[in-house]
């Protein structure tokens, strides 16, 4: 699994982020990031493009996986603001309370082992009128779908990095003290059970 992990995984995450229905999603959100920004789980950074140069001034980024972020597909010299990458996980921000204008994670929220731990952590490196914009897929909400959801989850998760098929990502969003000020949901175009969409945007309650 270790090899897997290191050599397979890194470019199954990449194709499978790249696709045309996700790049059409990170659209829709990243664009909207602004002032002092982190994003969680980079992975491979595609969505570095997607950054408005007008309204970011500093843009952190974390993510546990180096062998992920060797395939970084942006050349970092390039990019029209100040940028970091920090090898971290999102249960354990390495960043100041109340330090940041906007969070942007993108396909993570299913990944991360602890996600409550890490709304936490957000919430603290947030400032108070700040924003987590997010754009992430899970449980989606017909039956039928639910049910292969759950009984792919372990194998998928065991294959997909740690990848929950079957999360409710604005119930747990909720639940961690966030208040969401706007929420879309669809199918995008793909396998059903792995396509169901949730993006928009939540800040401190
Ligand atoms: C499916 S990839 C998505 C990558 C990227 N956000 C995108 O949209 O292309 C999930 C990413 O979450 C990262 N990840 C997994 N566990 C994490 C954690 N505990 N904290 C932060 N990132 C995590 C993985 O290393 C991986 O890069």
């Amino acid at each position: 699994m270790r090899l897997y992990n290191k050599y397979i995984l890194p470019e199954v995450i990449n194709w499978a982020c790249r696709q045309k229905p996700n790049m059409q999603q990170r659209e829709k959100v990243v664009p909207l990031a602004h002032g002092n920004v982190l994003e969680i789980g980079v992975g491979t950074g595609l969505n570095l493009p997607f950054y408005n140069k007008e309204k970011v001034q500093r843009l952190t980024t974390i993510d546990p996986s180096e062998d992920i972020w060797n395939k970084n597909v942006v050349d970092i010299q390039s990019l029209p603001f100040e940028f970091e990458f920090i090898n971290a996980f999102a249960e354990n921000i390495p960043m100041d309370n109340n330090s940041l204008d906007t969070v942007v994670t993108t396909y993570t929220f299913c990944s991360i082992s602890d996600l409550y731990k890490a709304l936490a952590e957000i919430r603290r490196v947030l400032k108070t009128n700040g924003r987590l914009l997010f754009c992430e897929h899970g449980k989606a909400p017909d039956k039928a779908i639910q049910k292969w959801q759950n009984m792919i989850n372990p194998i998928w998760k065991h294959l997909g990095g740690g990848c929950n098929l079957n999360r409710d990502i604005p119930a747990i969003i909720e639940d961690s003290g966030f208040k969401m000020n706007k929420l879309e949901t669809m199918y995008i175009s793909g396998w059903k059970p792995a396509s169901f969409n949730y993006w928009g945007e939540a800040g401190i309650k």
